[in-house]
């Protein structure tokens, strides 16, 4: 039996401009997907429980409970299977990453099942290699959609910083607030809707644009020293940015508000892209509970979470 685990992620600064060529910085959090591989001759077997904080299980030999995020997520799972022709094998995953909110639930599920299926398999790959094959196997199942960069955080773990190239940055930790909508989104018509504001008012969207690269520039010496009143500042300017090019909604608007307001953050923005999903609520040192109390009191669904943390582990491997 071999298990793997890997992070899901935020994006903390620069989403949309990115798309750009605009810097944008990532970390991975410890909200983790875990898959377990054991031989099981003669079937191959998908389960999947406790997805997005709810129990329940999917048995593709009984055809039992299935579910929408159950389904979604064998679909990343038989993928890795198929690209490596593994069978005889029942896989079970395990995430407490909410699927399709912008936490890189896909993602994290893939490089656990790749790095699982890597070691039980003895494939050889490195770390690198992982992150590569999860990418294009990702991008594959969401036909043609995907960033490399939230592969790269769930194999690597840590801080990423995202224009042409991905690039580790060694920063410490932080303690934040991640505030679900309890909403799904969908990145790519997001995607498009601000390329085509752009396409139309290029006047208007690139200085934007170079506001939210320059907001991720600074922000890196910030996380650097732990300043954390000016990092929240940053947030607050940089979701202002992206309500100004359409991607922010009531639902999110109301849970920033909370964050700052009753909550008490230094500062709170969107994260990933928008239109539903997450945001994500820097606490004051003592200010954690008033924090998630704000956000649950403005319905949403509130993760305490830790930024920076490791990249895929393989957890267990016995025979
Ligand atoms: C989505 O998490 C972030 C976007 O910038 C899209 C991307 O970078 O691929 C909106």
């Amino acid at each position: 039996m071999t298990s793997a685990s890997a992070p899901g992620k935020v994006i903390l600064f620069g989403e949309h401009a990115v798309v750009s060529g605009a810097k944008a910085l990532g970390a991975a959090i410890d909200l983790r997907a875990k898959v377990t591989i054991r031989d099981t001759p003669g079937s191959t077997m998908i389960e999947a429980c406790d997805l997005c904080l709810r129990g329940f299980s999917l048995d593709l030999n009984t055809l039992q409970v299935v579910s929408a995020e159950a389904v979604h997520a064998t679909r990343y799972v038989s993928a890795v299977l198929n690209e490596f022709d593994a069978r005889n094998l029942r896989v079970m995953i395990e995430s407490d990453i909410p699927l399709a909110s912008g936490l890189g639930s896909s993602a994290a599920i893939v490089v656990a099942a790749t790095a699982a299926l890597n070691r039980h398999l003895d494939l050889g790959l490195s770390q690198k290699d992982i992150a590569d094959r999860a990418h294009r196997i990702e991008k594959a199942v969401q036909e043609g959609l995907g960033s490399p960069t939230d592969t790269a955080l769930a194999t690597h773990g840590g801080y990423l910083q995202v224009s042409s190239q991905v690039l580790p940055l060694d920063l410490p930790g932080m303690n934040m607030v991640v505030g679900y909508t309890n909403q799904s989104h969908d990145t790519r018509s997001e995607v498009a809707k601000v390329q085509s504001l752009k396409a139309r008012y290029p006047d208007l969207v690139d200085p934007i644009f170079q506001a939210i690269g320059a907001v991720s520039a600074r922000a890196v010496p910030l996380i650097r020293d732990q300043k954390l009143r000016e990092l929240g500042e940053l947030m607050n300017v940089n979701h202002g940015l992206l309500e100004a090019i359409g991607v922010g909604t009531r639902e999110l608007a109301e849970l920033v508000y909370a964050a700052r307001g009753a909550g008490g953050a230094f500062g709170a923005k969107l994260t990933g892209a928008g239109g539903g999903g997450c945001m994500i609520a820097l606490p004051t040192p003592h200010g954690f509970a008033a924090l998630i109390t704000a956000l649950r009191q403005a319905r949403g669904t509130a993760f305490a979470v830790k930024t920076g943390c490791e990249g895929v582990k393989v957890e267990r491997d016995q025979a």
